[in-house]
């Protein structure tokens, strides 16, 4: 090859060099040129064929014109590098000050929100949390507590009968002979749990739902005690004064018996379909333990010289707790699983 090839092979690299925009271009030229099968590395490798004169003259050309190369490539290889990197950084910018992506975390339903809470107030007044099996024996949920079989009281609770004759229980009360059987007064409990009932469904009812069950055993346990425990209670969960009304009313487990009804919060208490237009809405069954109740437990129920065992028991609805609380219009939404609802808590 003459010296004016190798000048135009020189040229016409150089300008390539130049022309290539990315390093992969480059690559390209260099193949072409300097690799393996490259135009230059022919030309030195023809040299061998050559005359010992035409192979000092031509050879010293293409060597040089390979040094020259090679430093052609090596500029452009830093200037395309600096290149790629200026133009990474402006693709992969991180604003290191920017607030991060909030991750979605869940929360605690709002019933169980309300179990806690209500469990948190009276663990501080003293009482202690026990739990009881959802799956009853009747005598548990009935006989024990003063409803004989053949008691027309026990058509009060729809009731689910299981093939193995035991039922899901009705109330959370059967906690109350279980508990007292094992654990003597003076004593304080209270019963979160579900309860089933074959009923049907309304803006305040269930048939799946939660009581807390509240049993206070001592020797002078009164009407007034209860009152004054209630108020405290309802006072705290609802962190206000609340309108609340005892009236008389009939549970085979207590003597007197009575329920109590606070003013609907939902409505202010003007009447809606929550409280049945009444403007109140009953939150729990109550009163004083009646003596079979005690005798069931094998506890001596009081006597007028100031021996044996009296108290008040007590089955809030959770649910209609968490609804006044949060003014619910309707008890189904808590077992909806409708995510528009339960954000809201
Ligand atoms: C009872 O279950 C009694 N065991 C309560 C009791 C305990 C009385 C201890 C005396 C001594 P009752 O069926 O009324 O009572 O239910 C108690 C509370 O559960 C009601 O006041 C109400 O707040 C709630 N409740 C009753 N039925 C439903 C229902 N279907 N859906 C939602 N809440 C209900």
């Amino acid at each position: 090859m003459e010296k004016t090839s190798l000048d135009l092979l020189k040229n016409e690299a150089e300008k390539e060099i130049r022309e290539s925009g990315s390093l992969a271009e480059l690559d390209k030229v260099f193949n072409k040129y300097l690799g393996k099968k490259g135009e230059l590395t022919f030309v030195l490798k023809s040299l061998q064929s050559l005359s010992k004169e035409e192979k000092s003259r031509i050879g010293k050309k293409a060597n040089e014109t390979k040094e020259g190369l090679r430093l052609e490539f090596e500029s452009r290889t830093k200037v395309l590098k600096e290149k790629s990197r200026k133009e990474a950084e402006q693709k992969e910018w991180i604003d290191v000050t920017a607030p991060g992506k909030k991750t979605v975390s869940g929360h605690l339903h709002p019933l169980t929100q309300a179990k806690r809470k209500v469990e948190d107030i009276f663990q501080k007044m003293g009482f202690q949390i026990v739990l009881g099996p959802e799956i009853e024996s009747e005598w548990y949920n009935f006989d024990a507590l003063n409803i004989p079989s053949d008691h027309p009281a026990r058509d009060l609770w729809d009731t689910f009968y299981l093939k193995n004759g035991l039922l899901l229980r009705t109330h959370t009360s059967p906690m109350q002979v279980r508990f007292m059987e094992k654990n003597n007064p003076p004593l304080r409990i209270v019963v979160p749990g579900r309860i089933f009932r074959h009923e049907a469904t309304d803006a305040s009812h269930e048939m799946t739902f939660y009581q807390v069950e509240g049993l206070m055993i001592g020797k002078k346990v009164s009407v007034a005690n209860f009152k004054a425990v209630i108020q405290e209670f309802f006072q705290r969960f609802f962190e206000k004064k609340v309108k609340i009304r005892m009236r008389p009313s009939f549970f085979p487990f207590v003597e007197p018996g009575f329920e109590v009804d606070m003013s609907c919060l939902v409505c202010k208490g003007k009447g809606c379909p929550v409280c049945s237009k009444t403007g109140w809405i009953e939150m729990m069954g109550a009163g004083m333990v009646h003596p079979n109740v005690l005798k069931a437990a094998k506890l001596i129920p009081h006597r007028k010289d100031g021996s044996g065992w009296q108290g008040f028991a007590f089955g809030v609805g959770l649910d209609r707790m968490a609804m006044m609380k949060h003014k619910v219009d309707d008890i189904r939404l808590f077992y909806s699983g409708d995510l528009r609802f339960l954000n809201q808590f």
